[in-house]
């Protein structure tokens, strides 16, 4: 694949039309762009949570004519999990994503767009090609090993599965999970490498390990992620590399429409509750906000737990759904040293005999990215998650370099490190979604479906093609902030559940207890 630089890094941008004023430029205005005093009261729409999908929600409605509503977020910026961070010691800072930093899936000719990727270009975001697949070194518990050939079968295999995977969707068998599909297919790795292999194809993308992955699932995401001829963008991978932060990209947009006295920044909802006449949302700073309409954004993580309050509570089959998805683990670890010493390929397999430590390794000090930086990443997922989370940061510099070590037994103690953690922000509560095999379409549409008609849910968790990612949280976005403008404009405001998820077949006869 090429490497090009799609924009520079240009800092300041061009005028904006609309609601801003002339002569200010997008990274001014984003500079002012703060809330400006209490918001109003008695809203059509209360936007709870100012990520890709409560933004671009915000968008919707207002494009649709509906300009009656206020962002509500915890955090003192639109983004959500797109966080940056300035990394490194003082005079060799480079901003670091803690979330996410690719566009995964761009456009293939004038096929179908990543919105997301059409967002960035809108933006100027500065991003470039990351070979995740072609540029990689290969290392094992014993040092530099080269097993690009069991690498290359792992590629292999995962097509299979999602090709295999293709014809259940279609025949409606059961699903599976990964690690039952590759044992099935008579693709079960074996040895540690084989494992590292599997793990960069469904680890690194789902989160979870193959037991804990659906088997159709991940082959309908990957393939309308990375397959135009399957529905999908395209198989690029663009990184971000804007000192103005991935983010950036949500709050540009958010600037473009939205007005201050929409923003309620700094206050973190405590409760909902709703009835067919409307909602009512309690922040923890005290504001008691009453509106038509809520919409939630949060993760299912934060669903999953107690943070929020909602009155009355979930019924069973939102219970069910909302707690059917998981919640999964993915860390960066950074680590920054005074020179560079590693492969210069982009990205680093590590297989220990232990699966899924400290196994993805990505040199940011790569000519592409951010050279002379000193920089490099390391990823966990899944189960691993929780563990790295609870390491003090001695510990965690100590394991982390005794596998650096393994790589490269010269290898000095690094000058800075940080981690950015998911799985104990209470905003948070994990990365992102992952569909297991017990997670059918039925609770999909049910963790989509809203509550007396006036509390609606949309999010990454929510996408049925792009869950967990970017364009799925635009995606469902959209899909919320047309059905809510419509219920507004006298349409349907019913989004319905599936209140009778069964099995196709019956259970066996000597099943049925009487
Ligand atoms: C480490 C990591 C790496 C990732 N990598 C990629 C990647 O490379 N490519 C990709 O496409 N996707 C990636 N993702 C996933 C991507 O970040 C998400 O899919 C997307 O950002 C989700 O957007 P959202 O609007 O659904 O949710 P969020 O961004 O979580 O938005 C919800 C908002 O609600 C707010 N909130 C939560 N609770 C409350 C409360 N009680 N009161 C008030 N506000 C609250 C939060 O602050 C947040 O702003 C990654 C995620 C992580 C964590
Ligand atoms: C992005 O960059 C292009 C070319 O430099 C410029 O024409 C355009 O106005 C910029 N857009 C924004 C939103 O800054
Ligand atoms: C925007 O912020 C800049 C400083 O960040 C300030 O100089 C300017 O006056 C502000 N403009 C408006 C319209 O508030
Ligand atoms: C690794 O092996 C592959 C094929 O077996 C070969 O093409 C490649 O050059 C090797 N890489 C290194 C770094 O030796
Ligand atoms: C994938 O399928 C092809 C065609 O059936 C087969 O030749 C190949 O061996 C399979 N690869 C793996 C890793 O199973
Ligand atoms: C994924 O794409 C492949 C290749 O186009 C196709 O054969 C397969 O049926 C698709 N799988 C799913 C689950 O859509
Ligand atoms: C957020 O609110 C708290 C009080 O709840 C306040 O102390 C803090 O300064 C606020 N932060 C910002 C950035 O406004
Ligand atoms: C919003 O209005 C409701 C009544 O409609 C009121 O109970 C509540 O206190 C108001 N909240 C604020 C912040 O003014
Ligand atoms: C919030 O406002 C509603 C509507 O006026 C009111 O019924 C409710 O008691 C208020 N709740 C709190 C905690 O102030
Ligand atoms: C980290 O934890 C270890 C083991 O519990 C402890 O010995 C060490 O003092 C801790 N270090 C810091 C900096 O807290
Ligand atoms: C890195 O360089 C800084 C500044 O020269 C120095 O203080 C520090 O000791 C060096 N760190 C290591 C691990 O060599």
């Amino acid at each position: 694949m090429s490497l090009s630089r799609v924009t520079v890094g240009t800092v300041l941008l061009s005028l904006l039309a609309g609601t801003v004023a002339q002569g200010i430029t997008s990274s001014q205005s984003l500079a002012n762009f703060t809330q400006a005093g209490p918001p109003p009261n008695n809203t059509k729409v209360l936007i709870l949570g100012g990520g890709m999908a409560g933004i671009i929600a915000a968008r919707t409605l207002h494009e649709q004519g509906i300009d009656d509503f206020v962002v509500v977020d915890a955090k003192t910026e639109f983004g959500g999990r797109m966080i940056q961070k300035p990394f490194g010691l003082t005079g060799r800072q480079v901003v670091v994503e803690n979330g996410p930093s690719w566009i995964k899936g761009t456009q293939d000719g004038d096929g179908n767009a990543n919105p997301v990727w059409e967002l960035a270009q809108k933006h100027n975001l500065s991003m470039v090609e990351s070979d995740l697949y072609g540029s990689i070194s290969f290392f094992d518990y014993t040092g530099p090993s080269n097993y690009s050939d069991a690498f290359d079968t792992s590629i292999d295999a995962f097509n299979n599965a999602t090709v295999v995977a293709g014809r259940g969707v279609v025949e409606n068998k059961v699903d599976l999970d990964l690690r039952s599909a590759y044992s099935y297919l008579g693709m079960a790795p074996t040895t540690p490498q084989e494992q590292a292999c599997q793990y960069y194809q469904v680890d690194f993308p789902f989160l979870q390990s193959p037991s804990q992955t659906s088997w159709f699932a991940s082959a309908w995401r990957h393939n309308f992620t990375y397959v135009p001829e399957a529905g999908g963008y395209s198989d690029v991978n663009m990184m971000s590399v804007d000192p103005r932060g991935f983010a950036f990209i949500v709050q540009a947009e958010a600037v473009d429409f939205m007005k201050t006295n929409q923003i309620l920044y700094n206050e973190t909802v405590s409760s909902i509750h709703y009835d067919e006449n409307g909602v009512t949302v309690l922040t923890q700073g005290g504001y008691n906000l009453t509106a038509e309409h809520a919409l939630v954004t949060f993760s299912v993580g934060v669903l999953q737990n107690t943070d929020v309050v909602f009155q009355p509570a979930f019924p069973d089959w939102k219970r069910e759904a909302v707690n059917s998805i998981e919640m999964a683990g993915y860390n960066k670890i950074f680590l920054q040293f005074n020179d560079t010493f590693w492969f210069d390929t982009e990205m680093g397999l590590y297989a220990d005999l232990q699966r899924g430590k400290y196994p993805v390794w990505q040199s940011l000090d790569h000519p592409d990215f951010f050279p002379g930086s000193g920089i490099i990443s390391v990823t966990v997922t899944g189960d691993y998650s929780p563990y790295v989370e609870q390491l003090n940061t001695t510990q965690l510099q100590d394991e982390v370099m005794e596998v650096l070590r393994t790589m490269y037994p010269d290898a000095p103690d690094p000058a800075d490190i940080h981690i950015a953690a998911w799985g104990s922000n209470t905003l948070y509560r994990g990365a992102y979604s992952n569909w297991g095999a017990s997670f059918v379409p039925g609770h999909l549409q049910n963790l989509r479906a809203n509550l007396d008609g006036h509390l609606w849910f949309a999010g990454e968790a929510t996408s049925l093609k792009s869950f967990g990612l970017l364009q799925g949280a635009y995606l469902e976005g959209q899909r919320v902030g047309l059905e809510i403008a419509n219920c507004i404009n006298g349409g349907q405001c019913t989004v319905p559940p599936d209140t009778n998820i069964v099995n196709a077949q019956p259970y066996p006869s000597d099943l049925q207890v009487q």
